[in-house]
């Protein structure tokens, strides 16, 4: 009888190992282990066996069930592991991979990334960044900024006015006097953002950015100015570059003056090429920015918050993050900017 356990044992073990799916693999476990197999029923048999016989038997039959159970187990899970691998070579296609090609991740607008190089320049001047109000009252636009009550910036053919004595601002000056009001001398700030002039055509926007700076302080001058400009013009522009003022009028600074770079696409206004440099328009000069020292009359407007004209004096100016960006970048066109044309921002950070 054991000649037969043993018989049975490798024929089962032969099925099992060819076995090629869970079904027929079960259909194996069936054959040899289940009730009504030859097996089973041998192990029933020992009984009946001569008692010297009953030991050695029952034992090589448990021993073969038991090798057939692991076998079986075993090789449940090389089925198991083997549909998973043919499943996953005909699927090729995994859902949960990001998709291809990867999405575009963003970037920042050329005049959010502008703004913050003229602000991380003037931070490391030692500057805080300060905003105001977008609607502002006439008092602040206008009138604390020693603008006559004729300025022709005061229309409304140039200004939206909001009411009678409210504007959309048309530049961030305004800030000057609010911050005045908000801290005593001495006082260090830029002040980037949105103003508005009813002005539309190549070079105009009726929105656009300015970046103004406000310096107040016991001895403030001229020379603070041309020096601070200097340093912005070459941190924006190149090491190579020169700042030139050439006197102006500004309402609200005096003596005002607008500054001019050095300009970086040419040599005495000619081009590598031998053209004349379109950027300068051969003057080898590019006005950046107006500029100038605190008028006093302005200073008459916050005397009460700590600036005596008699005691203290600033330099302030504004310049145009466009006109700055579309410089530095050779953008053609202002309205680029606004048009959110994909092909355009993505040249761009
Ligand atoms: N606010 C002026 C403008 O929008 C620019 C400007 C000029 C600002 C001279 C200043 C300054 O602070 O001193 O045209």
């Amino acid at each position: 009888m054991i000649d037969r356990i043993g018989e049975l044992r490798e024929q089962a073990q032969a099925a099992i190992a060819a076995a090629e799916s869970a079904a027929a693999l079960e259909e194996v476990r069936i054959r040899y282990l289940g009730r009504k197999a030859d097996l089973p029923n041998l192990l029933r048999g020992v009984a009946e066996l001569a008692p010297e016989q009953r030991g050695p038997t029952g034992k090589a039959a448990n021993q073969a069930r038991q090798a057939l159970e692991a076998l079986i187990e075993r090789r449940a899970g090389e089925l198991v592991a083997q549909e998973l691998d043919e499943r996953l070579t005909q699927d090729r296609v995994d859902v949960t991979l990001p998709g291809d090609p990867l999405p575009a991740v963003g970037r920042l607008h050329l005049l959010t990334a502008t703004r913050r190089e003229i602000e991380d320049v003037f931070i490391g001047l030692g500057f805080n960044v300060a905003e105001g109000p977008e609607v502002e009252l006439v008092y602040y636009n206008f009138d604390a900024l020693n603008h006559d009550v004729t300025h022709p910036a005061r229309d409304h053919t140039d200004t939206f006015y909001v009411h009678d004595d409210v504007v959309l601002r048309t530049h961030t000056s305004p800030v000057q006097i609010r911050a005045m009001e908000l801290q005593p001398p001495p006082i260090y700030i830029i002040v980037p953002g949105r103003v508005y002039r009813r002005d539309s055509d190549l070079t105009h926007t009726p929105q656009f950015h300015q970046i103004e700076g406000l310096a107040v302080d016991d001895d403030v001058t001229m020379a603070d100015l041309q020096g601070t400009l200097l340093a912005f013009a070459r941190a924006i522009f190149g090491e190579e570059r020169k700042v030139r003022l050439r006197p102006h009028f500004f309402p609200f600074t005096e003596p005002s003056v607008e500054v001019d770079v050095s300009c970086f696409n040419c040599v005495d206004g000619v081009t590598a090429d031998g053209q004349r440099c379109p950027i300068c328009k051969g003057t080898s000069w590019i006005e950046i920015l107006g500029a100038g020292m605190i008028d006093p009359n302005v200073f008459g407007y916050v005397r009460e918050y700590g600036y005596d004209p008699e005691r203290i004096q600033g330099f302030a100016f504004g310049m145009g993050i466009e006109r700055i960006a579309m410089l530095r970048h050779g953008v053609p066109d202002l309205r680029l900017f606004y048009d959110n044309d994909i092909r355009f921002l993505e040249q761009f950070g």
